[in-house]
């Protein structure tokens, strides 16, 4: 019997029933976690300068989240909102549509990143059927893009190595090229000519797939981990607006991961100062506190849904919890003026990487808005020609710094059959300047045994 008790004990040690995201990767087991830091069970201690993946905007174990938790489970921890509504979901939903650049927008509250633009989705089809426009259904995405997971939002999505390792019969929308200065604009065009022409593409694949079937463009404002933190050049987003309201094609901006204040603004496409019709927030709407996110939907589209009715819902939409998470959240952004601190410390960093790597042999591109922030590798900085067989190296590199006790978030694009990785960082905004030079010191530890050598 005592045996059989010590085999249970050590074999739940050794062996797991977890199907882990990538199931023959063994991880450390996380233990604890406070401000920048979580440690793992030998108690390895990980500086956290990507926040998860731009989750943690507030780090680890705040003590006003934790205790806006505590007391919203004691109270109310769910009431199914097919049934009730709940304190929490009223009052984020005020602070949310009070940011937004237009008033009286609506905001309906989901559990995650996939889940808010897949409702996006949904209210731009219902939105047209509604107008008496049902054959708009065409969603336009661009190159390189991840807007989520699930079928419909994977479907509008351009990253290729994650549509085809998923091996899911996908539809295939039109799509155009990103908005990236590094690598699009041509060493004869300006600024403001690469906007134009960018835009432009949008324009074009209305036109091919003809107005009347199109029903929405979806966009982050700032790429986030597909492209490692690449924003719209000035005037881009100015006018993809344009064009949409010439073609009638609703405009969705995927701020999950670039939205809640992570570039500097609550939402980042007021730093362009447009009006999306719809934004999506997750990650940093909740802080990682709880599993949250947001769709904010303009006033007059709400409206017509008002009308006409909205068929959607999940189990967990407005999750009473989950938003007087949010609530707290929101609550320590303003009370901490921590959008100004974010735009400061951003600046801080975007300097100390630029010292540090400015000039390091296989650093392409260093670039970032507020605290979000991308380093470009390339194997050759004249030609910016990415790496032979590098498919490994976003793996090699998160793995290296993890052994440095760094969380970073690299991923990587295919140019020219070539691996172009990047790495972003997205710290909490509690982050101080010593976190910077101590991730810096093992940024080139990680260089320095992962890159090439010349
Ligand atoms: C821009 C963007 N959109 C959508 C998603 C999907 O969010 P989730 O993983 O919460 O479903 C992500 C996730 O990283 C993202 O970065």
């Amino acid at each position: 019997m005592l045996l059989c008790v010590w085999f249970v004990i050590f074999a739940s040690k050794i062996m797991t029933a977890v199907f882990y995201r990538a199931p023959a990767h063994r991880y450390p087991m996380a233990a604890s976690a406070a401000g920048m830091t979580i440690k793992d069970r030998s108690g390895k201690a990980y500086l956290d300068m990507s926040g998860g993946a731009a989750v943690s905007c507030l780090g680890h174990s705040h003590p006003d989240v934790v205790a806006a938790i505590r007391e919203q489970v004691g109270t109310l921890a769910f009431a199914h909102t097919a049934f009730f509504s709940n304190q929490p979901q009223e009052d984020l939903a005020a602070r949310i549509a009070a940011r937004f650049t237009e008033p009286s927008a609506r905001v309906y509250f989901l559990s995650g990143g996939s889940e808010a633009n897949e409702t996006a989705l949904k209210v731009a089809w219902q939105y047209w059927v509604a107008r008496g426009k049902p054959a708009k259904k065409i969603i336009i995405g661009r190159d390189h893009s991840y807007h989520g997971n699930t079928f419909g939002v994977l479907s509008a999505s351009g990253n290729d190595s994650r549509r085809r390792a998923s091996a899911a019969p996908l539809v295939d929308w039109p799509r155009i090229p990103p908005c990236y200065e590094y690598r699009e604009r041509q060493a004869n065009e300006s600024v403001e000519e690469y906007s134009a022409r960018s835009a432009g593409y949008l324009d074009d694949a209305i036109r091919k797939a003809g107005a009347e079937n199109v029903a929405a463009f979806i966009c982050e404002p700032v790429v986030g981990s597909s492209l490692g933190v690449v924003a719209a050049t000035p005037g881009y987003l100015a006018q993809v607006r344009e064009i949409c309201d010439r073609h009638n094609v609703l405009l969705i901006a995927d701020e999950i991961m670039c939205g809640s204040g992570r570039s500097g603004s609550y939402f980042a496409h007021q730093h362009d100062a447009v009006v999306p019709d719809m934004v999506t927030l997750a990650k940093g709407i909740g802080g990682g506190y709880q599993p949250l996110a947001a769709v904010v939907i303009r006033q007059n589209i709400a409206g017509e849904l008002h009308r006409a009715g909205f068929a959607h819902g999940h189990t967990y939409v407005g999750h009473a919890t989950a938003c007087a998470a949010g609530v707290a959240v929101q609550q320590v952004l303003d009370r901490d003026k921590l959008l100004v601190r974010t735009r400061e410390m951003g600046g801080i960093f975007l300097s100390m990487l630029r010292d540090a790597f400015g000039h390091h042999a296989h650093v392409g591109d260093i670039r970032g808005r507020g605290l979000f922030f991308g380093i470009e590798l390339v194997r050759d900085r004249e030609t910016r020609r990415g790496f032979d067989n590098g498919r490994q190296l976003p793996d090699q590199l998160r793995l290296s710094a993890m052994d440095e006790g760094l969380i970073c978030y690299p991923g990587s694009i295919e140019v020219e059959g070539r691996t172009v990785p990047h790495i972003m960082m997205a710290p909490p905004m509690i982050v101080e300047e010593r976190h910077f030079s101590e991730c810096i010191g093992k940024l080139k530890s990680v260089f320095d045994r992962i890159l090439p050598r010349n």
